[in-house]
């Protein structure tokens, strides 16, 4: 296993390219098992999640390749089977579900275990692609999916706007027979991405990004070529970068647009986040940092997958801010890991009191899940002393060349090997 080596307390200056986004990329590399012909993507960033979703593709008989962020994705005889193996590295992989069920009318993927963050179900899923006629036996792990007849257009609405779910609903939709009504779908700006995808591909969809996506199902998806959105995660990551480290970053391809609540929130924070033609410059304001409050919530609130990189800001202001993290039962496993750096964070059940004005020190740490490692990445950027991150590949998995992205504007981070 890799470890990030990071001596702290280095401003952070220069230019930030953004990469694409892993959310957006994964599932509309997945859509093209709904498609009938060649696909080629662009903008798509290299990651472990990105590596994985090709494996899968090629074992569905699609053969795909990654060469300098363009993945082509060849047309071939379509495979039902998304096997643990696989799909135990990457639970994004039951976004292929939807899209066999709507081409083959049959699906054997295995059951996404839960990961560190929460049990994360796939309940959602299964009942909405009942609604269009699928039945599914869950045995052995796994989870069979078929529909004889083919799926018809529903008129279904979500018990929550889910993310994946409202994903693997909209791909099946878009073959089904008829019109399908989705109701209560997540507004995520990947979901638009992946709409937008599907309509260049052919299909016949309205409302993404609202609450009600409207499919007028079709005979065929045909091939395109895609360029995926930047990445709003990555971007926000780097924002803060800026702030806790007391530097000036300017990030080029910054999704601003789909990032309102969290920019609200850093402007919000003291830090001066100015959009100009060439990029988007981050630094603290003249006032410093400030503490405040957030609380997770589906797009267009706050979202989850900034809450753990908000924290370290937090430690870093004046003051104290109360993080709500709504969306998974998990999610503060950073915090331990925090405190062991010189961090004053209580947490009572779902929330999380962060008292900032402390020196946070260099420690050796642990990353648990993805966006826990980017924080921990960031209080080792702020922090006086050396921080050892162990277990990257968790961070692997979402930020694209991160050592080289950070070293190339001053941080001094090392990727090293562990002795095992
Ligand atoms: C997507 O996960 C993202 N992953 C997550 O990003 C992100 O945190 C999440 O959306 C919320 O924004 C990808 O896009 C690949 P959900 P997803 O379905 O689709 C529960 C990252 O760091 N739920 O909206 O799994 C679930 O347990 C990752 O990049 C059910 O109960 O999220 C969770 O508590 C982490 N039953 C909540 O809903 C279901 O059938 C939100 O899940 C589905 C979900």
């Amino acid at each position: 296993m890799d470890s990030f080596i990071i001596e702290g307390g280095t401003p952070l200056k220069g230019i930030v390219q953004v990469s694409g986004s892993k959310n957006a990329a994964l599932p509309i590399l997945m859509a093209a098992i709904a498609v009938d012909s060649r696909v080629t993507y662009t903008n798509v960033p290299d990651l472990r999640d990105i590596h994985t979703t090709i494996k899968l593709l090629n074992l569905l008989g699609r053969p795909a390749v990654l060469k300098d962020g363009t993945v082509e994705v060849e047309n071939g005889e379509l495979g039902i089977e998304a096997p643990y193996d696989l799909v135990k590295t990457m639970r994004a992989s039951v976004l292929c579900l939807g899209p066999l069920l709507a081409r083959k009318g049959e699906a054997l993927v295995s059951l996404p275990g839960g990961c560190a963050i929460g049990a994360r179900p796939v309940d959602q899923h299964l009942s909405a692609l009942e609604k269009m006629g699928a039945q599914f036996d869950l045995k052995n792990g796994y989870i069979h999916g078929h529909c004889p007849t083919g799926l018809k257009g529903a008129k279904l609405q979500f018990d929550f706007p889910t993310v994946g779910g409202t994903e693997n609903v909209l791909m099946a939709a878009c073959l089904a027979r008829g019109e399908s009504v989705l109701e209560n779908c997540a507004r995520e700006p990947e979901i638009v991405d992946l709409a937008d995808f599907l309509v260049q591909c052919g299909a016949q969809i309205e409302g993404q990004g609202s609450s009600v996506i409207r499919v007028q199902g079709v005979d065929s998806l045909h091939g395109c070529r895609y360029r995926i959105m930047p990445d709003r995660i990555e971007a926000g990551t780097f924002l803060i970068a800026a702030a806790v480290t007391g530097g000036e970053l300017l990030l080029r391809d910054c999704p601003v647009n789909a990032m309102d609540a969290v920019l609200g929130k850093l402007r919000e924070a003291g830090m001066s986040i100015e959009e100009r033609a060439d990029g988007v410059l981050a630094r603290t304001g003249g006032d410093g940092l400030l503490g405040v409050d957030i609380s997770t919530q589906p797009h267009p609130g706050f979202p989850t997958d900034m809450q753990s990189q908000f924290m370290v800001l937090m430690c870093c202001a004046q003051g104290s801010g109360l993080v709500q993290e709504n969306i998974f039962e998990n999610r503060f496993m950073h915090v331990q890991e925090l405190v062991r750096m010189g961090a004053d964070i209580r947490i009572s059940g779902s929330s999380a009191m962060v008292r900032g004005g402390r020196t946070l020190t260099g420690a050796p740490v642990m990353a648990s899940d993805l966006r826990a490692g980017a924080a921990l990445v960031l209080a080792g950027l702020a922090a006086q002393g050396t921080t050892r991150v162990q277990r990257v590949y968790h961070v692997d998995r979402g930020y694209e060349h991160l050592v080289e992205k950070l070293a190339a504007v001053g941080a001094q981070i090392a990727r090293v090997k562990d002795v095992d």
